[in-house]
């Protein structure tokens, strides 16, 4: 393993199943369509930021830390998985849930995400200054000050570009582990979709296949921001998971592949072709997606094959990242299923 030069403790439940929807191949009459059960990863209901949050405990532990700071949407997936990792390793965890999306009620507000966070005893923060990357991570420095007054050991993860994505570097071992799995079966993957929102899941899986020379072609579906922009920071963070990773750089701007056509109007909002896509996904293959990530990832994976960009004998992989706690925060969405 490359990355042994790093601390990193073990969360996740790995490796995670890579199944067969077969169902949902037949009825879409295209590639073989796969799904690596990323959501499985094990920790308080799993999902991609468990693989991440390895290397940010990882460097936690080393620092002696004894509070970890977080920040998030309200039904941030990431905040959860992060409460839960601090108080497996015997550590606080105060996190920051950001007022995003104007979605209010009693749902979004109390029930999924939050409602677990609050089980997980995390010290729950607002941000209302909507959604500003910058300033709420700026914010979480505030809290980190008032740990450390307190007599704490603060960690602060942090989400916007600008700090090593250290967490990236847990999708170099998905990628690795997805490679192993596939060339165990003796198939080769055409193609892997995933979701793009703070770029580390997208950056770590690109440079982990290109690291090992696989031609495979990574496609990000945009959650958080539209095209240009993702690329740009997709790209970047590739550059520095190489860096941390102590891998040649390999990655080049054309191996970005980012879709901002299943965005809708943005971060958290619903489009049809989401609700869709987790109808169709419960339906054909019993497998629970999410509003905000995994529902407009398979979104547009099935607007890829009905488009004709993935056809017939091509194996495609879903990444399901996880997230489906938030469908008990966004239950309204649903009434009319
Ligand atoms: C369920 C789920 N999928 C995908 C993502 C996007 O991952 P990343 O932030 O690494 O781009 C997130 C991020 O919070 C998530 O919670």
């Amino acid at each position: 393993m490359p990355i042994s030069h790093l601390p990193r403790v073990t969360l996740a439940h790995a490796p995670t199943p890579l199944e067969v929807m077969s169902n949902l191949s037949t009825m879409l009459d295209g590639p073989n369509l796969y799904v690596k059960r990323d959501d499985c990863t094990g920790l308080a209901m799993g999902g991609n930021k468990t693989r991440q949050l390895e290397y940010y405990f990882g460097e936690a532990l080393q620092q002696s830390a004894d509070t970890v700071i977080i920040t998030g949407a309200v039904q941030s997936n990431f905040v959860r998985q992060a409460a839960a990792a601090a108080r497996k390793l015997g550590m606080d965890c105060e996190i920051q849930l950001e007022h995003r999306v104007a979605i209010k009620g009693l749902d979004y507000e109390t029930s999924g995400n939050v409602l677990l966070d609050r089980l997980l005893g995390a010290k729950i923060h607002t941000y209302t200054d909507g959604d500003d990357e910058a300033g709420a991570d700026a914010a979480l420095e505030e809290i980190a000050d008032n740990v450390a007054i307190r007599g704490g050991k603060p960690y602060v993860i942090h989400l916007s570009p600008g700090h090593p994505p250290l967490g990236a570097l847990g999708y170099v071992d998905a990628a690795f582990e997805l490679l192993d799995q596939a060339a165990e079966r003796g198939i080769t993957i055409d193609a892997v979709v995933l979701g793009s929102g703070s770029a580390a899941t997208h950056a770590g899986f690109l440079s982990g296949v290109r690291y090992r020379k696989d031609p495979l072609k990574v496609v990000g579906v945009c959650v958080r921001r539209g095209a240009d922009h993702q690329a740009s920071r997709v790209f970047k963070h590739c550059q520095d998971v190489e860096k941390l990773a102590n891998f040649l750089s390999t990655v080049t701007e054309e191996d970005v592949i980012v879709l901002d056509d299943y965005l809708g109007v943005g971060y958290g909002h619903s489009t049809p072709e989401m609700m869709e896509a987790i109808a169709l996904a419960g339906r054909t293959e019993g497998l629970l997606l999410d509003p905000v990530y995994t529902g407009k990832v398979l979104a547009g994976l099935i607007g890829l094959v009905r488009d004709g960009t993935f056809v017939a004998g091509e194996n495609v992989v879903f990444l399901h990242t996880g997230g489906t706690p938030a469908l008990f925060g966004y239950r309204s969405l649903f009434d009319d299923m």
